[in-house]
């Protein structure tokens, strides 16, 4: 079955994108992700200077589940990528060489200065890459140097700093936003202002994910400390998709969304598409399952296509939008059916009684 889409003019072999993250840290993983099977990925986060961009271990933290161990939510202090410039230049050319009919996805992050910001741009975009995600959305580390999440919490900021890209970008710009605001659409719609093409949704929620209760030291624990981290994986799924519905019902015609949080399998996937999502980005899932999980994201769109009849990925977008209301809407529809049931039943019983009466009067005729 044929699982492509085309987003702001661009063909993916199928909707679903690594996430930026691990899974897309280098030349060699995004090859792997295309060969298994990907339609396209978005890179870990590049900037100017990665001598700033310093990792600490541990950085990840896990929820598992009472009953089955299983990881249900996962928590990160991970920065964005501390490769140089020069060496993600030179493999993202290499990757679309290879590759020419997936998408690749540059994911970028700079201070505020459009200087810097349109250095980048024009430097990733040289190397062919398909589009631009811009992370305005990392809620650690960065946001000391006022970068990913301190620029989409402030949507005047989205909004200048989208403009100053969208200035020299030739290729689709998606601007990709935090979920720890009170309104997704607000910094949103700044976004669209400043000329995103779409939505990427959501970055990680912040959390902390422990207390160790030996050494009294939340977690994870550096030496001793710890900062709060950014959530993902399926614990953060309906969070992810209510932001993802605001998004579908709250955009601008022709402004793509491409959903992200806690997608591990094709049910998942659907469940964002449904929502409004034309691409679904999957990051955590990747690092639990490996890259092969997109064999059963694709054989589970093709059977749910094939059982519902649906002729194209496109068709699936935004189904369910049409069905959320408001609470008063919910009341007075409740109401009508339970009138309408009253109604059935009361006919049900006239019906009931004329049977009853003409067998009677069948019976006594003779
Ligand atoms: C370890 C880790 C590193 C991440 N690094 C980045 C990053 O560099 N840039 C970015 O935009 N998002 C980054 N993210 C966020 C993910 O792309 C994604 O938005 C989020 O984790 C929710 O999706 P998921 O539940 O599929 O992981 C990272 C997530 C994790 C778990």
């Amino acid at each position: 079955m044929d699982l492509s889409i085309t987003v702001n003019g661009i063909k993916f072999p199928n909707p679903f994108l690594l996430g930026s993250g691990p899974p897309g840290t280098n030349a060699r993983v995004l090859a792997k992700s295309f060969d298994a099977g990907w339609g396209g990925a978005v890179a870990k986060t590049v900037s100017l200077e990665s001598s700033k961009v310093v990792n600490v271990v541990p950085r990840y933290g896990k929820l598992r589940s009472r009953e089955t161990n299983e990881v249900i939510g996962f928590q990160n202090i991970e920065l964005i990528s501390d490769r140089p410039i020069e060496v993600w230049l030179e493999e993202f050319k290499q990757v679309k060489k290879e590759y020419p009919n997936n998408v690749l996805i540059a994911s970028i992050m700079e201070e505020y200065s459009k200087e810097r910001w349109q250095e980048l741009t024009k430097m990733d975009q040289e190397t062919g890459v398909d589009a631009f995600e811009l992370n305005f959305s990392c809620p650690h580390g960065m946001t000391e140097r006022k970068m990913g999440s301190e620029m989409g919490e402030h949507p005047d900021l989205t909004e200048e700093v989208t403009s100053w890209v969208k200035e020299v970008a030739k290729i689709p710009v998606w601007a990709k936003m935090t979920p720890n605001i009170t309104n997704i659409k607000e910094p949103s719609l700044a976004a669209v202002r400043g000329g995103a093409d779409g939505i990427s949704a959501i970055n990680t929620i912040l959390s902390v994910i422990g207390v160790n209760l030996d050494t009294l030291r939340p977690m994870p624990t550096v030496e001793g400390y710890t900062v709060p981290g950014g959530y993902s994986a399926q614990a953060v799924k309906p969070i992810a998709l209510r932001m993802v519905s605001q998004l579908g019902l709250g955009l601008p015609e022709g402004i793509t969304i491409s959903g992200i949080g806690g997608v591990e399998s094709s049910r998942d996937a659907i469940e964002f598409m449904l929502l409004g999502a034309s691409t679904v980005q999957v990051c955590t899932g990747v690092m639990l399952q490996g890259v092969k999980m997109v064999e059963e994201l694709q054989e589970g769109l093709a059977k749910f296509m094939a059982e519902k009849c649906f002729n194209s990925v496109a068709d699936i977008v935004g189904k369910s939008l049409p069905y959320f209301s408001t609470h008063m809407d919910l009341v007075s529809r409740m109401k009508a059916a339970k009138r309408h049931k009253a109604g059935e039943a009361s006919r049900d019983n006239e019906w009931a009684q004329k049977d009853i009466t003409e067998k009677t009067a069948e019976l006594t005729s003779d």
